[in-house]
């Protein structure tokens, strides 16, 4: 039989890294409530010349280095930090990135959660057709208001992931689980760049969506908990994840401590640690820290614990494949994440309350980014964007 999963991931991320302990310094607090309390040490920034947008073309660049566009009929572009009421940010991303225009471009929004139905949606086109392949993107930037609880859980970052026949990294299972509850635990209303969150709330709303969509997983025939090699979580702040996998062990009648806990996803938060909240992405850079820090996952199980605000949640799993390290994917990762450049809490908070022009006023914005796709200006209400190899 066909199998059908990720053949394929590349992870980026904002152009700058502020240290959480220029945050607890201005704050006048014990930097280990960010390092330890919360389970977070480095927010990556975006530049101003960064968005959504960039991110995600330079990690669908990635992929597409790798793999060629052959087959690339759909581009599902998952994120919560729309550049446009309109225009899918996927459409442009199309553009940098020079696609044909035989592929379908649509935007996906459900908080955190969306690029989990992207999966599920590019898998099943990928399942009806498998000579197609589907190029799935999940990019966001985190925001809080300045001396908000949630500041120091802000980040930035895309994920992007080849969905294909016969994968190279990871077999999707056919069951998953899902829980959908209208709740206001976090949302974002359209006049708004900054989130509005309810955080105790949030994190038992996260917790009890997870339980609600494991319990729907293993209705569905689901596989058991003991047979799961790891979880990768939606890690708003990664000890989140180490609550949220308590909770499901003892749903599962397995006692965890803390660090019995913490030990058991030790491999899956490594990245997001140092990369802070990138929302729709974040359960996927769980992936791919996991998939750099284990060499023992071949024809193991992992379960994927996604969580959107709002909120929905899905449970799914999936075989990891024989040959899913690549030495090169991993140092290409490492230097994505080693390029960042030091941000203070000076610079920090200038671009936090950088605004874009509301008034459709032409705006040009610095040249800082290293990275090929630069938002380079605003002008007459529209975003422009350069590719800095082919631009004149
Ligand atoms: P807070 O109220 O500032 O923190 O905000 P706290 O007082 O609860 O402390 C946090 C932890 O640090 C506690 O540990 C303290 O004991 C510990 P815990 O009891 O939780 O294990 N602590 C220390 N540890 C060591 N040394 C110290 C020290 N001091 C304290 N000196 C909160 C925490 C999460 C509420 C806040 O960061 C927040 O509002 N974050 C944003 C909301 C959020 O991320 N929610 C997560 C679930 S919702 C979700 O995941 C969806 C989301 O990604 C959005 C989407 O779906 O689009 C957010």
């Amino acid at each position: 039989m066909t199998t059908v999963g990720i053949h394929d991931i590349a992870l980026a991320t904002g152009h700058y890294a502020l240290d959480l302990a220029e945050l607890a310094d201005h704050m006048g607090i014990d930097v280990q409530k960010f390092y330890v309390g919360i389970g977070q040490q480095i927010m990556s920034v975006p530049a101003a010349d960064e968005d959504v947008v960039t991110m995600a073309a330079t990690a669908a660049r990635d992929i597409l280095d790798r793999n060629g566009a052959d087959g690339i009929r759909t581009i599902l572009f998952a994120t919560e930090t729309g550049v446009d009421q309109s225009k899918a940010a996927g459409v442009f991303m199309h553009g940098l990135l020079g696609l044909p225009s035989s592929i379908r471009v649509v935007e996906l929004k459900q908080a955190c959660y969306s690029a989990t139905a992207a999966i599920q949606m590019a898998a099943a086109m990928v399942a009806r057709d498998p000579s197609e392949r589907v190029l799935v993107v999940a990019s966001d930037v985190a925001r809080y208001d300045l001396g908000s609880s949630g500041e120091p859980t802000q980040g930035a970052g895309a994920v992007a992931m080849l969905i294909t026949a016969d994968p190279a990294i990871l077999a999707l299972d056919a069951a998953t689980g899902v829980f959908t509850a209208d709740i206001s635990d976090f949302w974002r209303p359209n006049y708004r760049s900054t989130a509005i969150v309810d955080g105790k709330s949030s994190v038992t709303a996260y917790m009890d969506a997870v339980t609600g969509a494991w319990k729907d997983y293993r209705s569905r025939g689901g596989r058991a908990f003991e047979d799961l090699v790891t979880v990768c979580y939606h890690q708003p702040f990664t000890k989140m994840a180490i609550k949220a996998h308590r909770q499901l062990a003892a749903a599962n009648d397995v006692r965890l401590t803390p660090p019995e806990a913490a030990e058991a996803l030790a491999d899956t938060i490594v990245y997001n640690r140092v990369v802070g909240n990138s929302y729709t992405a974040s359960m996927y850079v769980a992936l791919l820290s996991l998939l750099d820090h284990r060499d023992d996952l071949a024809g193991q199980a992992v379960a994927f614990a996604s969580y959107g605000s709002g909120s929905v949640a899905e449970v799914f799993t999936g075989v990891v494949q024989p040959g899913y390290q690549d030495a090169a994917r991993t140092a290409r990762t490492r230097e994505t994440l080693d390029a960042r450049a030091p941000l203070d809490y000076t610079g920090y908070v200038e671009l936090h309350e950088a605004a874009e022009p509301r008034d459709g006023s032409a705006k040009d914005l610095p040249v800082t980014t290293k990275g090929r796709y630069r938002l380079a200006a605003y002008a007459d209400h529209r975003r422009i964007y350069v590719d800095t190899e082919t631009a004149a």
